[in-house]
């Protein structure tokens, strides 16, 4: 039985952050949808090209672009025994879509969603205070989880980059994005039965303690 994880959340919600812990704990493969297009983005491929002008609006990207970024992810032999899915599905569109690729590779998967209830209203400062690492892509935030020589990555040394789309402008359009085409997912998977709520406006480390108990850890 593969495990897979949704992580759901507004944009700064955490769910990077939060992955990268349960990703070492479990040894599953961390699938993030906005690192896989900016990844592109900077490799300036056909899928960059496109995704670049949703990214920068805080618009989704089209759905035929985003599926096929995670379904040639999810067919990577790393994703056998797993994945945490940090960013997709979005929408209901993709919520179909993520079945239909979890089909069409023929995976039995037990799906647990992960929903990171926390008010936007504290969002923008952690967004605009974010930065991360280019190589290893280790996050930061400069007031609350500063690194320790400033701005550069504590493990790789590299200097540490701010996203484009992390202004308090784009930031909220990534909210009313996320309010109107990813909140409708909470319904779909409480329907499904497979909804959990964590609270995600905690420090870091309780936030995790409440991710480790729903993941058996
Ligand atoms: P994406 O990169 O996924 O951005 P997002 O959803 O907006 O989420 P973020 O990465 O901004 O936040 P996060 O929840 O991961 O928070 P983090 O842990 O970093 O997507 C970017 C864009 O790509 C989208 O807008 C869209 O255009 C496109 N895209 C992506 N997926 C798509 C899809 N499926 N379909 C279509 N388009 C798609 O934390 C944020 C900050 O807070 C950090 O500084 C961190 O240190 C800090 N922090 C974390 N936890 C805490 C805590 N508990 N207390 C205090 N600070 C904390
Ligand atoms: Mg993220």
């Amino acid at each position: 039985m593969t495990k897979a994880f949704i992580f759901l959340g507004p944009p700064g919600c955490g769910k990077g952050t939060q992955t990268d812990i349960l990703s070492k704990e479990l040894n599953l493969p961390h699938v993030d949808t906005g690192s896989l297009l900016r990844k592109n983005i900077s490799e300036k491929t056909e899928i960059g090209k496109i995704a670049q002008g949703y990214i920068d609006k805080g618009q989704l990207v089209p759905l035929e672009v985003v599926s096929t970024v995670i379904k040639n992810r999810l067919m990577e032999d790393d994703c056998k025994n797993g994945y945490i899915l940090d960013g997709f599905p979005r929408s209901l569109e993709q919520a179909g879509a993520l079945d239909k690729i979890i089909e069409e590779l023929n995976q039995k998967i037990e799906m647990t969603a992960v929903y990171f209830d926390i008010p936007t209203e504290v969002l923008v400062e952690r967004l605009v205070n974010r930065r991360s690492c280019p190589k290893c892509g280790k996050i930061y935030n400069i007031k609350t989880s500063a690194p320790k020589v400033e701005n550069k990555c504590d493990d790789c040394k590299v200097d540490l980059i701010q996203r484009k789309d992390d202004t308090k402008e784009t930031a909220l359009l990534r909210f009313e994005t996320y309010e109107k085409e990813t909140h409708p997912l909470l319904d779909f998977y409480t329907k499904r039965g497979v909804l959990k709520t964590i609270n995600a406006n905690q420090p870091v480390k309780d936030v995790w303690a409440e991710l480790a108990k729903i993941a058996g850890i």
